[in-house]
């Protein structure tokens, strides 16, 4: 527990050991943090609650800090189990609490619960007069699950914004004027295109709703990573930027390679584009032996990327398959794409991966380039020939 002010106290806890989020879907290599808030005003309020694996010393911690029937209300902005996870537990002690959320909120944690604990449904505009504060929902449906909703404590003007504006990034200094500025932004910039990104138009019509409410925010709480106090509004500034084809003078090569004709090709095409283009940073990436969450926000970076894969019994290889797959559902706007492989006799690959950035919705600049066998000089150079082509 520390206290955020005198009336707000952190009261979550922070996973230190995390290395995949979501199953495997989301590597997390700097660990992350479950945040959850107590509000102690003339009402006591618990917004969120941790990780179920977590939930007996969560609940064990809280009451160090205070004995739980003086809880008035919960709220659970958002039923995911690594926010919601706690509550089973924490309901066997105060199983009358009422609990706050949106309609979602309700079928998600019966869904996950299967308890008909005392629900309240709220809306946007909704309040909750607790003392010398007042609190104020605001659904954010699909910021990143229907359910989703933010909080908002007027009087002190914080806003509890659950996963939006969060990172996975487990930090004791717990303030984003104290950490490292670069971790914080790799880590906040990794969560926006791994998790948000298909969400982009819903997350900029919901800053712009906020900020027409023309409410004062001197605070961002997330519930993960680390707590916006200083200039918090930087990185609604940020999101905004995002949310809206953010691309930056990228392009990014992933490939997989089964005998280095693919990675030979990969390296030519790198060689022609920064041959015509030396401002352009350029990438490679070996999709099966590096990170795929880290590859996706090197995507998320790029105006263009470039996907290169052997042909294999016809098809792709799996690392390329699967990364497709993410790329596929994260619903990238505004880039260009084209496809490459080496091949030995039957050669689908780069058509495959042209059908496969074509359903992405990339804008694909051309058929992509195949060459057989281990390239020569004479195939490498129409590599780079390639590469200068596409600047
Ligand atoms: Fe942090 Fe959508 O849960």
């Amino acid at each position: 527990m520390f206290k955020i002010s005198d009336t707000v106290s952190w009261v979550g806890k922070i996973d230190w050991e995390l290395d995949k989020f979501h199953g495997d879907e989301y590597s997390t290599h700097r660990g992350s943090s479950y945040n959850s808030y107590l509000i102690r005003d003339e009402k006591t309020v618990l917004i969120d609650t941790v990780w179920e694996p977590f939930a007996k010393e969560y609940v064990a911690n809280l009451k160090k800090v205070i004995d739980l029937k003086e809880i008035d209300y919960i709220i659970i902005n958002h039923a995911e189990i690594d926010h919601g996870g706690s509550l089973a537990e924490l309901m066997k002690e105060i199983p009358d609490t009422p609990i706050y959320c949106t309609k979602n909120g309700i079928n998600t944690i019966k869904g996950h619960h299967h308890k008909d604990w005392n629900f309240v449904e709220v809306k946007t505009g909704d309040t909750l007069d607790i003392g010398k504060n007042k609190l104020i929902f605001v659904e954010a449906r699909m910021l990143h699950w229907p359910d989703s909703m933010m909080t908002y404590m007027s009087g002190e003007n914080k806003l509890f914004s659950n996963d939006a504006f969060g990172m996975h990034y487990a930090s004791e200094l717990m303030y984003n004027d104290l950490v490292d500025q670069d971790e914080l932004y790799a880590e906040a910039m990794k969560y926006y295109a791994n998790i948000l990104t298909p969400f982009s138009k819903f997350v900029v019509k919901k800053i712009e709703e906020v900020v027409a409410l023309n409410i004062p925010i001197d605070m961002i709480c997330p519930s993960h990573g680390i707590i916006w106090r200083d200039n918090p509004m930087q990185i609604v500034e940020k999101y905004m930027e995002w949310a809206k084809d953010y691309q930056e003078n990228q392009i990014t090569i992933v490939y997989d390679t089964m005998w280095n004709g693919t990675r030979r090709m990969a390296e030519a095409i790198a060689e022609g584009i920064k041959s015509k283009d030396k401002e352009v940073t350029v990438k490679l990436f070996n999709c099966a032996k590096r990170d795929k969450n880290d590859i996706i926000t090197e995507v998320f970076k790029s105006k263009m990327i470039l996907v290169g894969s052997s042909t294999i019994n016809n098809g792709i290889l799996t690392s390329i398959a699967a990364i497709l797959e993410m790329i596929k559902g994260l619903k990238f706007v505004n880039k260009k794409a084209a496809a490459f492989g080496s091949y030995g006799w039957s050669g689908e690959s780069v058509k495959i991966i042209t059908e496969h950035l074509k359903s992405a919705k990339f804008d694909v600049v051309n058929d992509g380039i195949r060459e057989l066998w281990n390239p020569d000089e004479e195939a490498l150079e129409r590599c780079r020939k390639f590469g200068r082509n596409l600047v």
